[in-house]
């Protein structure tokens, strides 16, 4: 991938909103890998992945902005001269979203306008890069899914996402602010929150085999998810980002390949040679919010983009436990 995008991102000034947190951080060292010039916008709230130590490889070659996303006079001044704007920033787990839906609503739908609104005053020739979520469509009853399925979020955060999308979709249209609309399948990888299991299920699992702990698999295990290591995820931003094919549509990202809970516990038990997992009821809540099976069909972006994931499961976790063991020290003790 590196040797066609090579020039296309040499010298760019780029903005990544959200740039100290997992995704975001992992975008920054590839895109200042491949010569561009990029700046991170981060409010470094509390409960988000946020962390300086992510960019550590790059942290002489960025700069690093501390500022909110509903900050108009930042995020104004921010906007200003970037090639390209991947936004990343928000208030990101559904459990929280539930428990205090106006942050979740003031960060992800107001903070969103703030930043469309930067761009049409500001920088209409910008590319935007959004990042939502799979969780936009609700339950399904078509696998794998695909962008046609009807959109049925059953939470806040996933009704700010899908709202967060429509927004930008708007200054497609009505401004010629070019946009890519992307929907996330759960990533994991180095460079995650790992403070708390609000979100990041993953990871989560990670930390708790590291920790010679208890994994606890809700239900019977067997619900299927796509799980994406982020450095795929990530190839996905900058492939379609750097592709005019890409812009003003809506694309899946995941891995068409569906694990189950058990499954995805096992390999990580395994791999990471501690920890164990045993079945647990769901609560309430997270029964109420859960939407069934998911895994993503990803023809479309491999169509329009040429992009599809390179990792499989076990490489992935087995990269990601390396990191975390050496690591350990940055995320969670
Ligand atoms: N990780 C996943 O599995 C996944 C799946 C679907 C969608 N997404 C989306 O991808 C994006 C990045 O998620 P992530 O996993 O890297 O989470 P993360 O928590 O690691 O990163 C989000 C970053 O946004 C910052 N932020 C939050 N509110 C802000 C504000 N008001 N102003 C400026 N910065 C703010 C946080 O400090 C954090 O660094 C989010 O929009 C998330 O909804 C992630």
């Amino acid at each position: 991938m590196q040797k066609n995008l090579d020039n296309k991102f040499k010298n760019k000034n780029i903005l990544i909103t959200g740039g100290l947190g997992f995704i975001g951080s992992n975008l920054a060292i590839k895109l200042v890998n491949l010569g561009a010039k990029v700046t991170l916008m981060d409010a470094m709230l509390a409960d988000y992945g946020a962390n300086r130590f992510n960019i550590e490889p790059v942290k002489d070659k960025v700069k690093v902005d501390e500022s909110d996303i509903r900050d108009a006079d930042s995020v104004n001044r921010l906007v200003q001269g970037k090639d390209f704007i991947f936004h990343l920033a928000g208030q990101v787990s559904h459990v929280l979203s539930l428990s205090n839906p106006f942050l979740d609503i003031d960060i992800n739908i107001k903070g969103t306008a703030m930043l469309m609104e930067a761009c049409r005053n500001y920088n209409r020739s910008a590319k935007v890069i959004y990042t939502g979520t799979r969780g936009q469509y609700g339950s399904v009853v078509k696998l794998p899914v695909d962008e046609t399925t009807p959109t049925n979020p059953k939470g806040i955060y996933e009704i700010s996402n899908l709202t967060a999308e429509k927004i930008i979709k708007v200054y497609n249209d009505n401004f010629g602010i070019k946009c890519v609309l992307l929907r996330l399948t759960n990533v994991y990888g180095p460079r995650s929150q790992m403070k708390n299991d609000h979100y990041g299920v993953v990871n989560w699992f990670m930390r708790l085999a590291l920790e010679d702990k208890e994994i606890k698999v809700f239900g019977d295990g067997k619900l299927k998810r796509d799980f994406l290591y982020v450095d795929d995820c990530v190839d996905a931003l900058i492939m379609s980002a750097a592709n005019e094919n890409a812009y003003g549509e809506i694309f899946n990202v995941g891995i068409n390949k569906p694990t189950t809970f058990v499954e995805l516990a096992e390999l990580i038990v395994q791999i990471a040679g501690s920890g164990r997992w045993e079945f647990a009821p769901f609560s309430a809540e997270r029964k109420a919010l859960e939407p069934g099976d998911y895994y993503s069909d990803i023809s479309k972006i491999k169509e329009h983009v040429t992009w599809e994931p390179r990792i499989s499961l076990a490489e992935g976790i087995k990269a990601s436990i390396g990191y975390y063991q050496k690591y350990r020290t940055h995320y969670w003790e």
